[in-house]
């Protein structure tokens, strides 16, 4: 679709919609560069880094990390750049806080184990700093959600968790779809977080070799400190990278929202039995009581009628899947079996067409205008948009696409999960976090081919 078509259409959905109009985004820094410093250079933090470095609009001035490996690991990706190597913060945990005291900071990036977001978000905010991006997961608590959500108004400053899936090019090619009313009105949507983990949550000790089944102290990135989670908690740990682009489709925050929730686990058995395959029964990890069950599933209802099932599903063998479905009343897309049904339009009644077709003929223009750019950025290309989002609000000093009401929304369905599996499935209620805003907030997420 060409981009004056596609801004047309946006303006023709934004109306019928009452959405704020394109006109709206600032414009007149857009030449600047955006300062940015990184707080957790693991993995992941090394990935935003290498994709910041890339790019000539931004400067990277201060790093820190608590492992020293993975520090040495970022260096090398910063020398590779050619780029200036920035300050270096490390020694203890809080050490990021010194980071935090530099005065030519413009944005925050948090790549940190889940635990440590809540905290490190509102220590940038309190110190001054107006644009903070962390990896998902806001918060472990409700109360961490609604500290969150506080300190960045009283500093009006804007937090937006890195939810990378959001630009996935299909789940953009069908936002489109869905904003030019192809699917109908929004009946039911699916999606989830279906990706065997179990060589992520353990290995083999430092070097991270894969088949090991140590976890913590002995273990390497993620199976540090994301299997504890396994250990203690049962609910959807990782809601996100599904409910962000449905709750992009379905206005959620804007127009609509979440009302409640209920959950349910089955047993687990998944990591036990990995454990004891590669480690042997004698291995002191077969000993582990995992409370986290296997599939954990959740039903949400939203104020406008619409239904979401999100599923959590990481301990078992399985290939990956966010498992999307996408469904109105003219018709539905699957991720799962790349397919779509629009009646009367599909080649045949009752028959699926190939997703493709249409997936090509409703690319989202951000896609069509920076795929070039997506080359090599991580996950298919979409975690070039993630920090690209970032990087242009802090340009032009404007909200960043992605909000903190967004943040608490999507993150706050994991301690309610807990809740709900707690209370016997119960059915329990969703907060508010935009304090009635909902009802006029409009959805202007991703409606140009800017940013
Ligand atoms: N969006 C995605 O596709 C995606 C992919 C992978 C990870 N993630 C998320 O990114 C985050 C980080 O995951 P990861 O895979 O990089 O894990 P990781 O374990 O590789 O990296 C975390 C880093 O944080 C550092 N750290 C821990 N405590 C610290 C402290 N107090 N101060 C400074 N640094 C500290 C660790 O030393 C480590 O280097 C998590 O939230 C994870 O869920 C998202």
């Amino acid at each position: 679709m060409k981009r004056r078509t596609f801004v047309q259409n946006s303006l023709l959905a934004a109306a019928a919609a009452g959405v704020i109009p394109v006109t709206s985004f600032g414009r007149s820094n857009a030449d600047k560069k955006a300062r940015l410093a990184f707080i957790g250079v693991g993995l992941r933090g090394q990935n935003h880094l290498d994709n910041a470095l890339r790019r000539n609009d931004t400067e990277v001035v201060a790093i820190c990390d608590v492992d020293e490996g993975m520090l040495a690991m970022a260096q090398s990706v910063i020398k590779k750049s050619g780029k200036p190597m920035p300050l270096i913060f490390k020694g203890d945990p809080y050490a990021y806080r010194k980071l935090l005291e530099q005065k030519n900071i413009d944005g925050v990036i948090i790549a940190t184990p889940w635990e440590w977001h809540c905290p490190m978000v509102i220590d940038s905010l309190q110190a001054g700093i107006k644009y903070v991006g962390t990896e998902v997961i806001l918060g472990i608590t409700m109360d961490d959600h609604w500290k969150v959500v506080h300190e960045a108004e009283k500093q009006h400053a804007h937090v937006s968790m890195l939810e990378n899936v959001c630009y996935r090019r299909d789940v953009m090619a069908v936002m489109n779809m869905v904003r030019q009313g192809i699917f109908g009105e929004l009946i039911h949507m699916q999606a989830g977080y279906q990706h065997d983990l179990r060589e992520v949550k353990f290995n083999n000790g430092p070097n991270g070799a894969e088949g090991g089944v140590e976890f913590g102290e002995k273990a390497f990135s993620e199976a540090k400190w994301r299997t504890l989670h396994s250990v203690h908690r049962n609910g959807d740990l990782y809601p996100t990278h599904g409910i962000g682009p449905v709750a992009q489709m379905l206005d959620i925050n804007r127009g609509n929202r979440f009302l409640s929730l209920s959950s349910f686990a089955s047993k687990a058995r998944g990591l036990h039995n990995y454990i004891v395959e590669h480690g042997g029964e004698n291995h002191p990890n077969a000993k582990v009581a995992f409370k986290l069950g296997d599939v954990v599933t959740t039903h949400i209802k939203c104020v406008n009628g619409e239904t979401i099932l999100l599923q959590h599903d990481t301990d078992l063998p399985r290939p990956y899947s966010l498992g999307f479905r996408v469904q109105g009343t003219k018709g539905l897309w699957m991720d799962v079996n790349k397919s779509i049904y629009i009646e009367g339009k599909a080649a045949k009644p009752h028959t699926w067409d190939e997703a493709a077709a249409w997936l090509d003929k409703y690319d989202h223009p951000l896609w069509a205008r920076w795929s070039k750019e997506t080359a090599n950025a991580g996950h298919g290309g979409m975690d070039f948009f993630v920090l690209h989002g970032f990087i242009e609000a802090i340009k032009r000093q404007v909200p960043t696409p992605l909000d903190v009401y967004d943040a608490a929304a999507w993150s706050a369905i994991t301690p309610l999960s807990e809740q709900s599996i707690e209370l016997g499935n119960a059915t329990v209620d969703f907060p508010d976090f935009t304090s009635g805003q909902w009802m006029y907030r409009k959805n202007n997420f991703a409606l140009t081919d800017e940013f």
